[in-house]
């Protein structure tokens, strides 16, 4: 006899009710079944998770409430503030060999068929090697990724963007968030997009989790500089190498090494050549941007950096490159300088060249400014450093997303940044130096994967970049990075940079208008960020009334500490454009503080 399984959890609910996936799945089949119910414009509901939200709300799908389940309590939709969808197909297709996956092949003892290798392999970008190029597969054949018949089906964004009403549907945690409804929206000051060249339409699509909903609302990302959205091939790209790819790399004579190891170092030259940098083995795969700079501080700085010399740092830095350079100055008796910065958030370069002397050793500088998206002249910075016989180190990691990089063109001896930023995966991003540079280097960490031959006597290390890379990399995250930069340089970052610079003096502009709101950071040549405080609010207090009206962005000193101090402020309110943002988010953003800042007074 079989006995019904239980499926209550135990906590109060009834044992022979079903579980919380069960009763999901029942109410998404109710769902479908309802005549005429979903919205018709903008992207449909998706579907109720199977799996019980996490503790952040926000991030995980829609939980089983009514708001946001039943579509006929969802808030009116206004019209779209976009341009009419358009047919062109998503980007999402990576530009890298494809997946050919056939016909199932019995073979014996094989339950799943073995992955043929099909097509030869390309340039040396993405994952395109061969498994020839480690000796362990079939000369001039490859494999690809998987086709787009694997691609997000999920809701789109190709019926434009349509923007939420500003009414809650969620309790509010802030009253006058109450007051933001539909009625005091004003009609957005643009309409079309300005850029014709650019079809962010197109590219939203590849990015599945704009069309999420959050309190109620359509998500509205305007975190970039924390961390971009993914684009679907990226997502694709991570999910075929698990299925298809994965292995250790370098060391095994198998297909599946090989197929790794391709990938691996197949994104390795795709990095190199996204930056213009003159080969693979100046690119070393670190965790991020973080790690890149402490690796550098570590590996170079404790062999070239002593008593009495002096590294140079600027007002503008994220606490990544400032504390690893503090810990490389305690440890070598060095002494740290700081370029000031004007009240636009500028750096001062007479004042930096004053700073400069023969005891300057390394200069490291954002190309970018996390805090007030200040862009620094790098090339002036790094010609003045060099001419003072020091390094330079760029932290490029608000940089990559937004600007086309050359290295080669720019000269740095070191650059840095984090994939996450960039479109890519968490846990994965890049240190550059110039070759000779890092072959002068020590290693950093020592373990497999960066020795020629051990001994118990002695090491040999191998050249860079392995002998960077001790131990088990992020392989599935390098490999999702250069489908990133693949994307990327598909979509165009010329057209990428003009098409921000516009947005972002579209938003400075409406910004300035709102009453009370002080923009911090105001250098003519900014990209993405617009950090702000307004009056009457803390900026957490802004930031979750955004959050209410499924608005993301940043509140606080953002790693900047030193930053915000020169501004008299311990944090702001930080929203951060990416290639897919629009004129219709940036209006969705200033209503809703125009609208707190109306309710600043009723607040006192
Ligand atoms: C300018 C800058 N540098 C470095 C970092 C550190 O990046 P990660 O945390 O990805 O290592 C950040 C992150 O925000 C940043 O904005």
């Amino acid at each position: 006899m079989t006995t019904a399984t239980p499926t209550g959890d135990g906590a109060g609910g009834a044992a022979w009710l079903p579980d919380e996936a069960t009763l999901a799945r029942l109410a998404n089949e109710f769902l479908a079944a309802l005549p005429g119910e979903r919205p018709v414009s903008g992207p449909p509901a998706r579907e109720l998770p199977l799996a019980a939200p996490g503790p952040h709300q926000a991030a995980v799908a829609p939980r089983l409430e009514p708001a946001t389940a039943l579509p006929v309590s969802q808030p009116a939709v206004t019209p779209p503030l976009t341009t009419p969808p358009v047919t062109t197909p998503p980007l999402h297709t990576p530009p890298v060999a494809r997946p050919q996956v056939p016909p199932p092949q019995a073979g014996p003892g094989i339950s799943q068929p073995e992955r043929q290798l099909a097509q030869p392999a390309a340039q040396a970008s993405g994952p395109r090697g061969t498994g020839q190029s480690f000796g362990l597969t079939s000369p001039g054949q490859a494999f690809e990724l998987p086709g787009p018949g694997q691609a997000f089906t999920g809701p789109g964004i190709g019926q434009a963007f349509t923007a939420p009403a500003l009414s809650l549907a969620t309790a509010p945690r802030f009253y006058f968030v109450d007051e933001l409804s539909a009625a005091t929206l004003p009609a957005p000051a643009v309409t079309v997009d300005p850029q014709p060249g650019f079809d962010v339409e197109r590219v939203r699509r590849d990015f599945p989790i704009l069309a999420e909903r959050v309190n109620g609302r359509q998500l509205v990302w305007l975190d970039n500089a924390a961390t971009t959205q993914k684009p679907q091939a990226v997502i694709d790209r991570l999910s075929c190498f698990y299925c298809h790819e994965n292995s250790n790399i370098h060391r095994a004579a198998h297909t599946l090494a090989a197929r790794a190891t391709d990938a691996y170092e197949g994104a390795r030259a795709t990095v190199a050549g996204f930056l213009g940098a003159p080969s693979a083995d100046t690119v070393v795969f670190t965790r991020g941007a973080t790690e890149a700079i402490n690796l550098v501080a570590q590996a170079w700085g404790r062999r070239y950096v002593g008593a009495g010399d002096e590294i140079v740092i600027s007002h503008l830095e994220h606490h990544a490159n400032i504390v690893p350079w503090q810990q490389l100055a305690e440890q070598t008796g060095a002494t740290l300088k700081v370029i000031p910065v004007d009240d636009d958030g500028q750096l001062l370069l007479d004042a930096y060249a004053d700073l400069l002397s023969r005891r300057t050793r390394l200069v490291a500088v954002p190309q970018v400014s996390n805090a007030l998206g200040t862009i620094v002249p790098v090339q002036q910075v790094i010609e003045a450093a060099h001419r003072a016989g020091a390094r330079v180190l760029i932290d490029g990691a608000q940089a990559v997303a937004h600007i086309p990089v050359n290295l080669q063109a720019m000269d740095a001896d070191f650059y840095v940044f984090s994939g996450h930023k960039v479109f890519a995966p968490t846990g994965i991003g890049v240190l550059y130096g110039k070759p000779e540079v890092l072959e002068s280097m020590p290693p950093w960490q020592g373990g497999g994967n960066m020795i020629e031959d051990v001994t118990f006597e002695r090491t040999r290390y191998r050249q860079a970049p392995a002998r960077f890379e001790a131990g088990t990399g992020s392989i599935a995250d390098a490999a999702a990075l250069g489908t990133a930069l693949d994307y990327l340089s598909e979509v165009g970052l010329p057209g990428i940079a003009r098409y921000e610079h516009e947005l972002l003096g579209y938003a400075t502009g409406e910004m300035r208008s709102v009453p009370g709101l002080r923009l911090i950071g105001t250098a003519p040549d900014k990209a993405s960020i617009l950090s702000f405080v307004l009056e009457g609010y803390r900026p957490e207090e802004v930031a979750s009334a955004l959050d209410a009206c499924g608005i993301a962005v940043r509140a606080g000193h953002h790693c900047a500490q030193p930053t915000m101090r020169r501004f008299g402020l311990e944090g702001t309110v930080r929203p951060s454009l990416a290639m897919y943002n629009t004129w219709a988010e940036v209006d969705l953003l200033v209503a809703a503080l125009r609208r707190l800042a109306d309710d600043a007074g009723r607040r006192r």
